[in-house]
């Protein structure tokens, strides 16, 4: 074993352990350390028995058992910790180490300790790890962004434990500076809720619209991952539907509807709000999260107000085929929709991205990963000045071609009662997009009506404001432009 290790980690959780096996086993010798020290030791003599790896008992310990430049990883829970560690670190560090974040931390956050940590001559890395325990161990997702001199130094490393795609290219390159590894990841999240809304609206149709079983559903799912939806989130939907409890009964149907967060898919929301981006489809995934967690008002609320009663009196197979086309449209609206807020991102935090290459690193290893990715990686390669995805020649084929299904699965879920947010807010959007002319002349025309905010006119060029007294009582005077 080397005396030095090549990179140090602190927090032996499910997902640190695994990150440091994984390293371990691409040939990297692993100085480990955890706050409660305890667990350094169990981890050493325990999973970590006979491989390469230093347990340190102190911050001291493990900044003295690394090699230069050193390179400190946390991956402890997001927030104050984060900060804590860092100050922790600082004073056993010299110019050029590294210290690099692999929590779900905040991007604004991971914006400001890379200035601070920059300040005291270090380098610093904030990256998103994707693809929970088992990516951990096995091949994870990696977004890294920070200082990107620190790149060259964490490159091999990072990129010989992240999973790889069919060609053998790694799922992790830089992403950009200070928070953009972060802001990256934030995104996959965001797209993770609209994905797995987007399939649970398909299996609350099918269950209580077409009745069908959990097993019934399963065949759905295992047929649609042999096809365009062939992702994590369909297999582990297809496994969990075929899932049965020790009484034999579907295990799915006995768990409480009222959905968890822990706040990425609610950062996405409000970052595409700050940047004025219609991030439809993500948005809804986190309302109809809250919506369910409001149980009790709920159960309440169904005693007393009445709907339709689902009924499904046309072609089963034909509903479970515009389905299939539903989730494949609005999914394309999704990536359409988080592409433009990382783009718009890009702009406002002057990054430089690599929408390509971010397609790569979420075609494996990840939450979202699925073989849809590769096509966006195509499209972004043929065109990386692409402005939207539905403008790309292939994806504007395939959501074209999807709408008739799509449109059909909307229509009957409105009238059966059963909401869709995710899926109608998607098409909604589509629509929206490709009208010429949104009824926003009216909207102005009100604006101008009740607060003088003056308009622009169609017979006019651009820039040149108008307000009209529109009943004779206000006066000419118009409200001073600003904007939100
Ligand atoms: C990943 C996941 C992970 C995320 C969980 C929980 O990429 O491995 O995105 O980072 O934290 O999926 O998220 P919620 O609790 O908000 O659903």
């Amino acid at each position: 074993m080397k005396k030095l290790a090549d990179i140090g980690l602190i927090g032996l959780a499910v997902m640190g352990e695994n990150l440091v096996l994984n390293m371990e086993s691409k040939g990297y010798t692993v100085a480990v350390f955890n706050r409660t020290v305890d667990k350094v030791d169990k981890f050493v003599n325990g999973r970590g028995a006979g491989k390469n790896f230093i347990g340190a008992h102190s911050i001291e310990e493990l900044c003295a058992s690394l090699e230069k430049p050193r390179k400190v990883m946390m991956l402890v829970k997001a927030g104050k910790p984060v900060d804590d560690f860092i100050e922790l670190i600082i004073p056993h560090l010299e110019k050029g180490d590294i210290i690099i974040d692999g929590g779900n931390s905040h991007f604004p956050d991971t914006i400001r300790r890379t200035k601070y940590v920059e300040s005291k001559g270090l380098l610093y890395i904030g990256t998103g790890v994707s693809g929970g325990e088992e990516g951990a161990l096995k091949g994870p997702s990696m977004m890294p962004g920070g200082s990107p001199a620190a790149w060259p130094a964490v490159k091999e490393i990072f990129q010989a434990v992240a999973a790889k795609v069919e060609d053998g290219e790694p799922c992790c390159d830089w992403v950009g500076e200070d928070g953009a590894g972060h802001f990256v990841k934030m995104v996959h999240n965001g797209i993770e809720y609209g994905d797995m809304q987007i399939i649970c609206e398909a299996y609350q149709l099918m269950k209580e619209m077409l009745g069908m079983s959990a097993d019934e559903m399963h065949e759905v799912f295992k047929a649609w991952n042999n096809d365009v939806l062939d992702s994590y989130l369909i297999e582990i939907t297809r496994d969990i539907l075929g899932f049965k409890d020790e009484d034999g009964e579907p295990l799915v149907e006995k768990i409480l509807d009222t959905a968890g967060q822990k706040g990425t898919g609610k950062w996405t929301g409000v970052s595409a709000l700050d940047l004025g981006i219609p991030l439809t489809l993500i948005g809804e995934s986190v309302f109809a999260r809250c919506l369910s967690a409001q149980k009790d008002l709920r159960v309440e609320a169904s005693k007393v107000i009445n709907g339709p009663a689902a009924q499904f009196e046309g072609d089963k197979a034909q509903m479970i085929d515009d389905l299939k086309n539903a989730l494949f449209g609005a999914k394309i609206i999704s990536y359409a929709q988080g592409y433009n807020l990382m783009m718009e991102a890009a702009k406002e935090y002057g990054w430089n991205l690599n929408y390509g290459g971010i397609a790569l690193m979420w075609r494996g290893g990840c939450i979202i990963r699925s073989v849809f990715l590769a096509d966006i990686k195509t499209a972004f390669d043929k065109n990386p000045d692409l402005a939207n995805l539905l403008l790309d020649p292939y994806f504007k084929e395939k959501v074209e071609a999807a709408q008739v299904g799509w449109r059909r699965v909307c229509a009957t879920a409105l009238s059966n009662g059963i909401p869709v947010p995710a899926l109608t807010s998607a098409l909604c959007y589509f629509d929206g997009f490709r009208s010429e002319r949104l009824p926003a002349n009216l909207l102005q025309a009100q604006r101008d009506y009740f607060g003088a905010h003056t308009y622009e006119r169609l017979d006019k060029p651009r820039g040149q404001f108008f307000h009209t007294n529109w009943t004779g009582r206000g006066g000419d005077t118009a409200s001073s432009t600003y904007e939100v």
